[in-house]
């Protein structure tokens, strides 16, 4: 989707006629470190990026919802007795019905979505058209639900009804992160601090082009396997196993658990580094591990993603590199000094299109 501000999209009122009664906003989020631990009950360290998802909304008459994607330029009408098919549109429906679930009274609604978050490359699009939405209806309707309630609320649509069995970093990300600080999670009990990043540093988000054609059910796959492993250790999740410690009972699982369940294990281990690291030598350290890791023992990684990483990473001002997100193409993450970012992401592009490469500067977004 494109922003509402830049483009010339309609409005609320083109739309419906009249005002809207409410609002909402949610950013969408870039993970700098701990990749696929959330369902793991471990740990993350996602920061908010300045792109955001607005939503307007009204009750309206009769049973029927509908939502207008201005960026999509897309109506689309549905009931709670019939669903929506399309994508965007079941995000907002699986929040309504899992609002119901709650008990709580959800009119038909008029809705209008606006979103300058890029959708398809990791940066949580989905969590925060959701979060988005949860925010509107709680300020429609004077709900008492606090920012983690709406994180859940909004998890739980993405699985119960996009079909992604997800963890909940994206949704608490989107829910509770600022564009200022990392936001250390700990998946299992819901607790977060805000980590302060190191003056003079900056994230940079370049899309590789590699649409994440199998993301879904790649995703879902190494979650079961994840779980697989668990079971086979005899613990409640990979959360509660030391790395250390239980190296040689990783080792005697057979293959790819062993090597699942030693990223999640390794990589648990370098968040909680992370936040108590000094520099942000150190920290760009863990982040290329964590790439590493994902390449090599969750097998995540593209080629193409690979590329990028490895070019960020042989660039003198970036501190660390790691694709972020699920995986299976979209982008990656860079801690890079903040004076040399269009610097960097000049020369790494041209390179990368060298390679026969399409890649984009994703954040900082181009204003
Ligand atoms: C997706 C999921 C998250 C998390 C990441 C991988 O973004 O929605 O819950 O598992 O992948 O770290």
């Amino acid at each position: 989707m494109t922003s509402q501000r830049q483009s010339k999209s309609r409005s609320f009122t083109d739309v419906f006629g009249g005002r809207a009664s409410a609002v909402g906003a949610a950013p969408g989020r870039v993970n700098l470190l701990g990749e696929h631990t959330d369902y793991n009950d471990g740990y993350v360290l996602p920061i908010a990026i300045p792109q955001q998802t607005h939503v307007a909304i009204r009750a309206s008459v009769g049973d029927t919802t509908t939502v207008y994607a201005a960026d999509l330029e897309r109506s689309v009408p549905f009931t709670f007795a019939s669903p929506p098919t399309e994508q965007f549109a079941t995000y907002i429906y699986g929040c309504l019905a899992e609002a119901r679930i709650e008990g709580i009274v959800v009119p038909a609604l008029d809705i209008h979505v606006a979103s300058d978050v890029p959708m398809g490359v990791g940066l949580s699009s989905s969590a925060a058209l959701e979060v988005a939405t949860l925010r509107a209806l709680r300020a429609l309707l004077d709900l008492p639900l606090d920012n983690v309630r709406i994180a859940q609320l909004a998890q739980r649509a993405e699985i119960n009804h996009a079909g992604v069995r997800c963890g909940i970093m994206d949704q608490m990300a989107s829910s509770l992160a600022d564009t200022t600080h990392a936001l250390f999670l700990d998946a299992r009990t819901l607790h977060v601090r805000l980590i302060d990043l190191w003056p003079g540093t900056a994230v940079l988000v370049l899309d590789s082009g590699v649409a994440r054609s199998l993301a879904t059910s790649g995703f879902n796959q190494r979650r079961a396997e994840c779980e697989q492993a668990a079971r086979m250790l005899g613990v409640a999740a990979l959360r509660d196993i030391d790395a250390d410690r239980n190296a040689a009972k990783i080792s005697a699982l057979p293959e790819p658990l062993r090597r699942r369940a030693r990223h999640v294990v390794t990589e648990n281990a370098r968040v909680l580094r992370a936040v108590r690291c000094g520099d942000p030598c150190e920290f760009g350290a863990l982040m290329n591990a964590s790439h590493a890791s994902l390449r090599d023992d969750f097998e995540v990684s593209v080629s193409q993603l690979d590329w990028l990483v490895g070019s960020l990473q042989s660039h003198p001002a970036v501190y660390g590199a790691r694709l972020t997100g699920a995986g299976f193409g979209g982008a990656c993450v860079a801690l890079c000094r903040s004076d040399a970012l269009s610097e960097i992401s000049l020369q790494v592009l041209a390179e990368y299109a060298d390679e026969g490469g399409a890649g984009r500067v994703l954040v900082p977004p181009v204003v």
